[in-house]
């Protein structure tokens, strides 16, 4: 695969999967509208230290909104000791839920100068007070919202009392919250019940019972809120639930999702820097190979068709250049009959060559020969360059003159 192929495919990766994903992730919806507000009659007796306080103590509930869906933190001295509790409705991701304190921060001051208050927003609720109201579970403030619109239908009405009494007795079980939805042929009912964390399984049995009371109160409206102390129900003919299942799932396919592409783009990166890098040594290789190369004048394809002798090996297979096997002399050198361990026979021919350009002029040698491979002249076998000697190998030709083929013809060539 070329780089550039890799490259593409990397940010072709990159562009369609995981960019769209994340934009996906942030996708969220923190249900930030305002559902109900409701601030204290009584004022502060001293608001510059109050407002103090507020600053401290969400910045400090953030943190926890994010990790917990849930916070509380109080500051300053009583009488303007602020105790400020925050929770979102356990539907929502902890980044939702965040996102739903980060609005709800800015919109609760409006109670201010008021010693305290509370609001809703569709996705999470604040609550100020200059006094401790954790465990409450109910309170004179308690609040109900019912639709204007009404089913008068007796299907609606049951489907809805049904689903809401059945609710309230998982909620106190199920770390406090749940939800559901029940449908008949042309009815469909969407409940959900959340108490605060800071409440056990009695108090939120308690606040649920009297929160479902109000809601059924609320019927035949199609919509009803209950805004207790301690906990929060909600009924509607139309599903408003971010179903925290399928978030659950969604999340676990994305992350591993997110996984499988991070992944692949770092082997695609980590493939693309590797030939990258490879190609680039390669190449320095080949330029030095190359200019090494042109300083000897050899052609490299001489490389490719020559093998190197072992100078050992031609020793013995010209029984250390033996009178008895000389074959001639010239003036580039002597030339040896010699046998190889295999039985071939060859001629060996020293040169004479000395000196500085020693190297160069055994390849030029070679080359020359190489480049001239001919049917009357004999074949090159190999070389064995070292500093004892220069020797070029040769097929050995019997019924030719060795003398006139290896030194005449080869002068001529030069
Ligand atoms: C309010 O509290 C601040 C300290 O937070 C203090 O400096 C100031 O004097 C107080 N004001 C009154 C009117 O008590
Ligand atoms: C809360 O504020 C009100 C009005 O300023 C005051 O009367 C009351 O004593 C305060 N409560 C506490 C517990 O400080
Ligand atoms: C559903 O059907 C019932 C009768 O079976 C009817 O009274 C009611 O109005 C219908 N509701 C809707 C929303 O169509």
């Amino acid at each position: 695969m070329s780089l550039r192929k890799t490259c593409l495919i990397s940010f072709f990766f990159f562009f369609f999967f995981l960019i769209p994903s994340l934009i996906q992730l942030t996708n969220a919806d923190p249900r930030v509208e305002i559902v109900y507000k409701e601030c204290r009659k009584d004022h502060a007796q001293n608001m510059s230290q109050y407002l103090e306080s507020y600053s401290k103590v969400v910045n400090d509930i953030q943190e926890q909104m994010q990790r917990n869906k849930f916070g509380f933190a109080a500051a300053g001295e009583s009488p303007n000791r602020l105790y400020v509790l925050s929770q979102c409705l356990d539907d929502l991701s902890n980044e939702e839920c965040a996102t739903c304190f980060t609005d709800i921060r800015t919109v609760f001051p409006g109670c201010f100068p008021s010693t305290g208050g509370r609001v809703y927003l569709d996705g999470c609720f604040i609550r100020g007070e200059n006094y401790s109201f954790y465990r409450e579970a109910l309170s004179p403030l308690d609040y109900k919202i019912c639709s204007d619109v009404q089913d008068d239908s007796k299907s609606f009405n049951n489907l809805a009392r049904s689903l809401i009494s059945e609710l309230i007795k998982r909620v106190p079980k199920n770390n406090n919250y749940a939800d559901g939805h029940e449908n008949s042929l042309n009815e469909s009912v969407c409940a959900m019940a959340n108490c605060l964390r800071t409440l056990d399984e009695n108090s939120c049995s308690s606040c649920l019972k009297n929160a479902a009371k109000s809601a059924l109160a609320c019927l035949p409206s199609t919509e009803g809120r209950v805004l207790n102390a301690g906990c929060f129900l909600r009924y509607a003919d139309y599903g408003f639930v971010n179903n925290p299942k399928i978030h659950a799932v969604q999340d676990a396919v994305f992350s591993f999702a997110v996984y499988v592409i991070v992944a692949i783009v770092v082997c695609l990166m980590a493939i693309a820097v590797g030939i990258f890098v490879g190609r680039i040594v390669y190449e320095r290789l080949n330029r030095q190979q190359q200019s090494n190369l042109s300083a000897l004048d050899i052609d490299s394809s001489l490389f490719k068709r020559s093998l190197n002798f072992n100078y050992s090996t031609l020793e013995k297979a010209t029984e250390y250049f033996s009178e008895a096997n000389k074959l001639g002399q010239g003036g580039y050198g002597e030339v040896f009959k010699g046998t190889l361990a295999d039985g071939r026979e060859i001629a060996v021919k020293r040169l004479f060559i000395r000196g500085e350009n020693h190297t160069q002029d055994v390849y030029n040698e070679m080359d020359v020969i190489s480049r001239a491979e001919h049917k009357n002249l004999v074949r090159l076998l190999g070389c064995s360059i070292t500093s004892r000697a220069s020797l070029l190998v040769y097929e050995f030709l019997v019924n030719k003159s060795l003398d006139c083929t290896l030194f005449g013809k080869l002068s001529k060539l030069k």
